[in-house]
């Protein structure tokens, strides 16, 4: 049985080097969001970007939601693996990188596939389940601390087969850290193990990253 290998700066190396196909659009936004300083860390990673266009492809998601939007590159790529018909609705409690993340989702050709919404997760998926508005797939990306919720109302919002994908699930590593008690890091730890024991998904923890989620409900 092959077990899981230990990611250490070497292997890091040969993955940005290999992992990831560089991309003129991706990266400039990523050299601008780094630009931008310490905030730049909130952005997903390129790989995972790519990660994500192929599984969008691949599922043929027509109906998109991210929680999380930032300077736009996860929505960029979800929308660059959606069909002309397809959507996705990016929420943010925040505008403030909003013209930031539409500039390159205009040079992506993507803008008109994404529609971006401000306000707070919590309450924007709420007020799609009582509007009965549905997904077939949900990428949470937003405050941790939150993430229990935007759990359990992505369920309500995605029919038997949708997808789920939740990032920043290994928080650095800092989940295997027993003496790390930070509650964010306490949340994610629930969190992961909630969905170890969930009887209505199936699912699977994949190290790409921070680590995402990869969720079906059944
Ligand atoms: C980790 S960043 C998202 C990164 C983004 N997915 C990307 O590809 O670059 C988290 C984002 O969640 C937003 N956020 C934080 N709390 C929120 C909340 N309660 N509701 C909605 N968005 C929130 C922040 O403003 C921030 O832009």
């Amino acid at each position: 049985m092959s077990s899981q290998i230990e990611i250490n700066s070497n292997l890091v190396k040969y993955l940005a080097l290999n992992g990831y196909r560089p991309d003129p659009i991706i990266d400039a936004l990523v050299k601008e969001t780094k630009s931008l300083g310490a905030v730049a860390q909130m952005q997903i990673a390129p790989e995972q970007g790519q990660f994500l266009e192929i599984i969008v492809k691949l599922f043929k998601a027509k109906q998109c939601l991210e929680v999380g939007r930032f300077t736009g590159l996860s929505s960029l790529c979800i929308a660059r693996g959606l069909s002309q018909d397809g959507r996705i609705i990016a929420i943010d409690n925040s505008d403030e990188f909003l013209p930031l993340a539409k500039k390159y989702w205009k040079k992506a050709g993507v803008q008109h596939k994404i529609e971006s919404v401000i306000g707070q997760g919590v309450d924007v998926m709420q007020s799609y389940i009582d509007r009965q508005f549905f997904f077939d797939l949900i990428f949470i990306d937003a405050d941790k601390n939150n993430y229990p919720n935007y759990y359990e109302l992505s369920l309500q919002l995605l029919p038997t087969n949708g997808l789920m994908m939740i990032d920043n699930m290994l928080w650095g590593g800092n989940v295997a850290d027993i003496s790390d008690i930070n509650q964010q890091t306490e949340t994610i730890r629930k969190l992961n193990n909630n969905i170890l024991k969930d009887n209505r998904v199936e699912f699977s923890l994949l190290p790409l990253a921070d680590g995402i989620s990869f969720i079906r409900k059944k």
